[in-house]
């Protein structure tokens, strides 16, 4: 297994760790499956009562390897790690706390609408570049982002593509608070250990309640999924990741 993801227990919190720095944890079909091992055994464990996702100093992440992409905008076979863990995200049945650092590209912006809360530091900035990818967006962004943002919003993040810092992803709804870096993981763990010491059974029925209907947002993520993977072979996709892949700095 892959050692950029790491597992960490801190009491009833299960911390999920986003590793790999050298690619600003862009994320590898590997890493989404450990991830999405990690949300099933978390929710199974009854001593495990939240779920922690947190990057590397700067980096939350860069989102899907681009390098992947590429692979299957190419001919290649893709698997179906990416689309696993979308739905692994969408039907998690414990509460999801996010600790955002630096750079949120992708499924590092989208994973956070998934979460109960997210935290940011001042320098993080929120970016879904789907469409400039030739791509759709995905995770249920499509539904959710509309639900935050309102319509206006969603288009400036999922259509646009424009950047949201972490006031403006606060002031937006999309994030619940901005903390400085050195007060990032301490913020989170303990929100963490405050939700961890809840009665469990309400909190979920509370939890149920407040997100809606779990098929209506199942159904969407498989339709962004067939668009998705239609475009990821599309000429748009493969003109911007060969763009990106052979890029010179
Ligand atoms: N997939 C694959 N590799 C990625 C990556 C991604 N999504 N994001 C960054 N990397 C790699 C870079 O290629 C580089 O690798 P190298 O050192 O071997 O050349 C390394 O990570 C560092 O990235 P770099 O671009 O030098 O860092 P930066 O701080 O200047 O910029 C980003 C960071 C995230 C803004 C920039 O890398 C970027 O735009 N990445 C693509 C993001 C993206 O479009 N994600 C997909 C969304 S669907």
């Amino acid at each position: 297994m892959t050692d950029h993801i790491l597992i960490e227990r801190r009491g009833a919190v299960q911390i999920i760790r986003m590793n790999r720095p050298d690619k600003k944890n862009a994320l590898t079909r590997a890493m989404y499956a450990k991830m999405s091992a990690a949300l099933a055994e978390g929710d199974a464990d009854p001593a495990v009562r939240v779920h922690v996702f947190l990057g590397v100093p700067g980096a939350f992440s860069s989102g899907n390897d681009l390098a992947d992409f590429l692979t299957v905008a190419t001919g290649g076979e893709g698997g179906s790690e990416v689309w696993d863990f979308l739905m692994a995200l969408a039907k998690t049945e414990k509460p999801m706390i996010s600790g955002v650092d630096g750079i949120a590209v992708g499924i590092g912006t989208t994973l956070n609408l998934h979460c109960d809360l997210t935290f940011a530091t001042p320098r993080t900035l929120f970016r879904t570049p789907f469409v400039d990818l030739g791509l759709v967006p995905e995770a249920g962004s499509s539904l959710l982002a509309p639900q935050i943002l309102g319509r206006q919003g969603a288009f400036a993040l999922l259509g646009l593509g424009e950047g949201f810092s972490a006031e403006r992803a606060k002031a937006a709804g999309l994030i619940y608070d901005v903390v400085a870096e050195d007060a990032l993981e301490g913020a989170v763990l303990s929100a963490a250990a405050e939700i961890a010491a809840k009665p469990p059974q309400a909190l979920k029925i509370a939890r149920d309640l407040m997100r809606g209907s779990r098929e209506e947002l199942v159904a969407r993520i498989e339709i962004e999924s067939e668009h998705f993977r239609e475009r990821l072979t599309s000429d748009e996709a493969r003109a911007a990741l060969t763009a990106f892949v052979t890029r010179k700095k």
